[in-house]
C-alpha cells in the first residue's frame, strides 16, 4: 500500500515537472527537414561515427547541386550547427526546407536555387544606370533619424532574455515590435499604415512582422528593409545585441523617422523583422515567399545584420557583402553612402560570408534585388555572437548610425517622395 502511494506520489510530482517545464519553455522540439552543403553533410557523416549516439538516424534522403536533403530534429540541428562553428570554423551551411518540402516533396530535385544564384541576364537591370534623384530630400530629413531613440530602443529590445522563435520570449520580441510599429503609426495619425505577421510554420512560435506604407502609384514597384529579430534557440542568456537587434532596431528607426517626415511616396514601402534567421532562414523565407505568391513586385531589398561592432584595427568605415547580393545595387548604394554619409569611396569595401550568412539569401533565391552593408570585413566580425557576450555595451553607436542613415536614404530614394 505504501509502495504504491508512493509511486503515485512519484508519477504526479514528474507530471507536475513535466508540465512545469512545458509551460516555463514553451520550445517545441520535432523534426524538420534541412538541405546541407555536402561539406557540411561530410562533417555529420564524421560526427556520427565519432559521437555513435547522435545523428544515428540521420540519412540522405536526396542528393542534387552539391546539397543532401536530410530530416533531424531540432535538437540534432542545434548540435550540428554548433559542431560547424567548431570544426569547419565558419557558421552556416544549411537550409531549414520542411515548409517547401511538405508541399512539393521536392520531386523536381532541382536545389540550384539555394546556390548563389547567377545574376539573371535576361532581367533590366534597374541599378546600373539609375541616378539619385533625391539627395537634397534626404540630406534635409536625415535629422529625424535619432541616436538617443536608437540607443534606447536597443537597450529596450535586449531585455528579453533571449529572442529564440521557438521560446514564448521570441513571441513576446515580435508582439514588441509589432506593437511598436502600430504605436508609431497611431501617434502619427496613420491609419493607411498597416502592419501584419507572416506565419513563420507550426514548428515555431514566433511569427515576421512586416509593416507597410502604401505609395501612391498603382505601378510602382516597393522597397524593403529589414533584419533578423530572433537568437538562437539554446541557451537562455542571449541578448542578441548585435546580431541582430542592431538591424532590428535600425529598421525601426528609419520606419520612426520616416512616419514623422510626413513624406508622401510613390513606391510602396516595407519595413520587416524576421523570424527565424538563425535556425535556417526560416522567418524570412516565408517572407519572401508570401511577397512572390502575392505578385508584390519590389525593386531592391536592404539587409540589415549585424551593425553595431567596430573592432579597433578598422580603417574602413563600411563593407558591402557580395554573396547573395546583387552587385549593381551594391555599387549603387556605396555611391549613396558617399554622398550621404560623406565618407570616402575607398573607405568602403566588399567582403563576403562565403555561404548564405542572412536572410538576403532568402530574397536573393527568389529573385529579388538584394544588398547587405556590414559592420566588418568577414574576418573581423563580432566573434560575440551567438553567446551570451552579445550585449549593448560593445555596441558602437555611432557606427550603428551610419547604417540606420543608410537605411534611410535608402528608401526615401527608391521610395520616391512626392513633392507637395
Ligand atoms: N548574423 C549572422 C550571420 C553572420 C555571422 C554574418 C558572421 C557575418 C559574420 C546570422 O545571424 C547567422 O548566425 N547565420 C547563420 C547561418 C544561418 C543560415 C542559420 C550562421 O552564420 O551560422
Ligand atoms: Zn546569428
Amino acid at each position: 500500500m505504501a509502495k504504491t502511494r508512493m509511486l503515485i506520489a512519484v508519477v504526479v510530482l514528474s507530471l507536475g515537472f513535466i508540465a512545469h517545464s512545458a509551460t516555463q519553455n514553451k520550445t517545441k522540439t520535432q523534426s524538420g527537414y534541412y538541405l546541407l552543403s555536402e561539406k557540411v553533410f561530410q562533417l555529420l557523416e564524421k560526427k556520427k561515427k565519432e559521437k555513435k549516439t547522435f545523428f544515428k538516424s540521420v540519412r540522405a534522403i536526396q542528393r542534387a547541386d552539391g546539397f543532401v536533403l536530410t530530416s533531424m530534429s531540432d535538437y540534432e540541428l542545434s548540435k550540428l550547427s554548433h559542431d560547424i562553428h567548431q570544426e569547419l570554423g565558419t557558421c552556416g551551411g544549411f537550409f531549414d526546407v520542411s515548409h517547401e518540402y511538405e508541399k512539393t516533396g521536392f520531386t523536381s530535385l532541382d536545389f540550384s536555387d539555394y546556390k548563389d544564384a547567377k545574376e539573371s541576364p535576361h532581367l533590366v537591370d534597374l541599378f546600373k544606370d539609375r541616378q539619385i534623384k533625391n539627395l537634397e530630400i534626404v540630406k534635409n530629413q536625415l535629422k529625424l533619424v535619432q541616436k538617443s531613440r536608437f540607443e534606447s530602443s536597443l537597450q529596450q529590445f535586449t531585455q528579453f532574455p533571449n529572442r529564440s522563435s521557438r521560446s514564448e520570449n521570441g513571441k513576446k520580441a515580435a508582439e514588441w515590435l509589432y506593437n511598436k510599429a502600430k504605436d508609431y503609426a497611431r501617434a502619427a495619425g496613420r491609419d493607411d499604415i498597416s502592419v501584419e505577421y507572416i506565419e513563420t510554420g507550426r514548428r515555431y512560435v514566433q511569427d515576421s512582422v512586416v509593416i507597410k506604407i502604401p505609395g501612391k502609384s498603382t505601378f510602382g514597384s516597393g522597397v524593403l528593409i529589414g533584419g533578423h529579430m530572433d537568437t538562437l534557440t539554446w541557451g537562455n542568456n542571449l541578448p542578441g545585441a548585435d546580431d541582430d537587434a542592431s538591424g532590428t532596431i535600425s529598421t525601426l528607426e528609419v520606419f520612426r523617422a520616416v512616419v514623422d517626415s510626413q513624406m508622401k511616396f510613390q513606391n510602396d514601402i516595407y519595413f520587416a523583422f524576421y523570424a527565424a534567421e538563425e535556425v535556417g532562414l526560416v522567418g524570412s523565407g516565408r517572407m519572401a515567399e508570401v511577397f512572390k505568391q502575392r505578385g508584390t513586385p519590389l525593386q531592391a531589398v536592404f539587409h540589415l545584420d549585424m551593425t553595431g561592432y567596430l573592432s579597433s584595427s578598422e580603417t574602413n568605415e563600411l563593407y558591402f557583402i557580395t554573396d547573395y547580393t546583387t552587385s549593381s545595387l551594391n555599387e549603387w548604394t556605396k555611391n549613396l553612402a558617399v554622398k550621404v554619409l560623406e565618407i570616402p569611396a575607398r573607405k568602403i569595401q566588399k567582403t563576403s560570408c562565403g555561404y548564405a550568412c542572412s536572410d538576403h539569401a532568402s530574397w536573393k533565391r527568389k529573385g529579388y534585388n538584394t544588398v547587405f552593408p556590414f559592420e566588418s570585413s568577414f574576418d573581423n566580425h563580432n566573434r560575440s555572437i551567438h553567446s551570451s557576450r552579445d550585449t549593448v555595451n560593445l555596441i558602437n553607436i555611432d557606427h550603428a548610425m551610419k547604417f540606420v542613415k543608410l537605411g534611410f536614404a535608402f528608401v526615401v530614394e527608391l521610395g520616391e517622395p512626392i513633392n507637395n
